[in-house]
């Protein structure tokens, strides 16, 4: 692609290119009534109530095999934390932040301690359920904990599921694949951390290491997994189930919104920051709120200002084609989950029209802000995650996105009955040690 062309024609993408931390206005949203029908072509409510409907199926066979579900009766569900200690914490260092600031805990979700647990953990179960059915060994009728038994864990352990990962997606997958007995290879880039390779291998995970990018590590593993029928591939490049299976989230959330009393309407809106690295993640839930709460829920997307693949995918409109190394950008950054060189063709197609901006961060911010809320709220969240934090701390601090809040009817009345979300994408599983360092780490 010609990265030089959308350089010189636009002065956001020439910041991006310069590395510079940024709000990117995305031109391309539309009101959510234009985009509804078409969409709903592609992913339906239909198509997300199916996604939830399995998981409830499955919620007995979660139990048995992940006794830390017990407590939620096998629901795989975080903590949504309001953080006012973090918001005072952020408006001292400078930033202004009205309404009421909230972290939404994925980072501590259970079995695998990040938002990749939400789609790795449907697709490979969506693919068991679908095994076992096709098999005749298996009905919807049956109670899902008959999926853990020893007979059905070997008829499992014929097939092999493989995937391609930063980390966080093999670990949801590498887990869920190892309790059910499949075969599991992860293919990991360069960036992975080697505490989360670690992981993998002593869950009996086999991990093939690649010295290229994530992207590599993709297409290596679709290559290998495609020469082999009994293998099936989790593709973050392109699942739609992944997808499904991040989408769900929208409506527990708007569960626990009103658990807390929190509207959402045109007067009191919902503003996200989700940290995104090729994209699925944050694609799926924000589309999942997109079709919750409509125009009255701003969906913005953070990525390390060294990785903004999905950004320059949206705004370029190349989608996967765009290449953050194309814009002289090294997509090498202390956030290994979002070191994802090239977007998801599919996130950045869906998400073109729904998607209201990006706020970019240095790295150097991310320890800064997982010192602070480790400070201030006695809450660790690993560095990937915090880059949700340039979203409420970047609002009102660009002109672009304070124009964006006056052409949205986001006044400052209107604001200060908001409710922001940062969206904590990972963190339970690190090791202490890591944790640690990660507190003294100032770049
Ligand atoms: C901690 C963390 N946050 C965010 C993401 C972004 O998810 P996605 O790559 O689907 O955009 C990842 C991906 O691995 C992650 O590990």
């Amino acid at each position: 692609m010609n990265a030089q062309k959308y350089i010189e024609s636009d002065p956001v993408i020439k910041r991006i290119a310069d590395k510079q931390e940024t709000a990117w206005i995305n031109p391309w949203l539309q009101p959510f009534a234009v985009t509804d029908a078409v969409c709903q072509l592609v992913v339906s409510d239909a198509d997300i109530q199916d996604a939830e409907d399995r998981l409830a199926r499955f919620a007995s066979f979660i139990r048995k095999c992940f006794p830390e579900t017990e407590e939620t009766a096998g629901l795989i569900e975080s903590p949504l934390a309001e953080i006012p200690a973090m918001q005072r914490a952020l408006e001292e260092k400078g930033a202004r932040i009205p309404g009421k600031l909230l972290l939404k805990m994925d980072s501590h979700l259970a079995i695998a301690g990040s938002v990749k647990a939400r789609g790795g953990i449907y697709e490979v179960l969506k693919h068991a359920e679908d095994l076992a059915l096709a098999s005749g060994k298996f009905t919807v009728e049956d109670d899902y904990a008959r999926l853990a038994d020893g007979d059905m864990k070997e008829f499992f352990g014929q097939y092999t599921v493989q995937v391609g990962s930063t980390g966080n997606l093999g670990l949801s997958i590498g887990i869920t694949s190892a309790a059910l007995g499949f075969k599991v290879k992860v293919h990991m880039s360069a960036d992975a951390k080697q505490w989360k390779k670690d992981l993998l291998r002593s869950k009996g995970v086999e991990v093939i290491e690649y010295a290229d990018d994530y992207s590599k590590a993709v297409a290596e593993g679709r290559k290998l997994s495609d020469l082999d029928p009994m293998s099936y591939f989790v593709d973050d490049e392109k699942s739609v189930n992944l997808f499904l299976g991040y989408a769900v989230a929208a409506k527990r959330l708007k569960k626990q919104l009103d658990e807390k009393g929190i509207a959402v309407d045109e007067k009191h809106p919902l503003i996200v920051y989700i940290p995104a690295g090729v994209g699925g993640a944050p694609g799926g839930v924000a589309y999942g709120l997109k079709r919750i709460f409509k125009d009255n829920v701003h969906c913005f997307f953070t990525e390390p200002v060294l990785c903004p693949s999905v950004l320059l995918g949206v705004a370029t409109q190349e989608f996967e084609n765009a290449n953050v190394h194309d814009f002289g950008i090294s997509g090498i950054t202390e956030a290994d989950g979002l070191a994802c060189a090239s977007p998801s063709g599919f996130v950045t197609r869906i998400m073109t029209n729904l998607l209201s901006g990006e706020f970019t961060i240095e790295d150097g911010k991310l320890y800064d802000h997982l010192r602070l809320l480790y400070q201030s709220e006695n809450i660790q969240i690993e560095p990937s995650s915090c880059a949700s934090f340039a979203g409420p701390c970047g609002l009102l601090q660009y002109e672009d996105s304070r124009e964006y809040c006056r052409t949205h009817g986001l006044t400052e009345e209107v604001l200060a009955n908001a409710a922001q979300i940062a969206w904590a994408t990972g963190g339970r599983l690190v090791p202490e040690e890591n944790r640690k360092a990660y507190l003294e780490t100032y770049l």
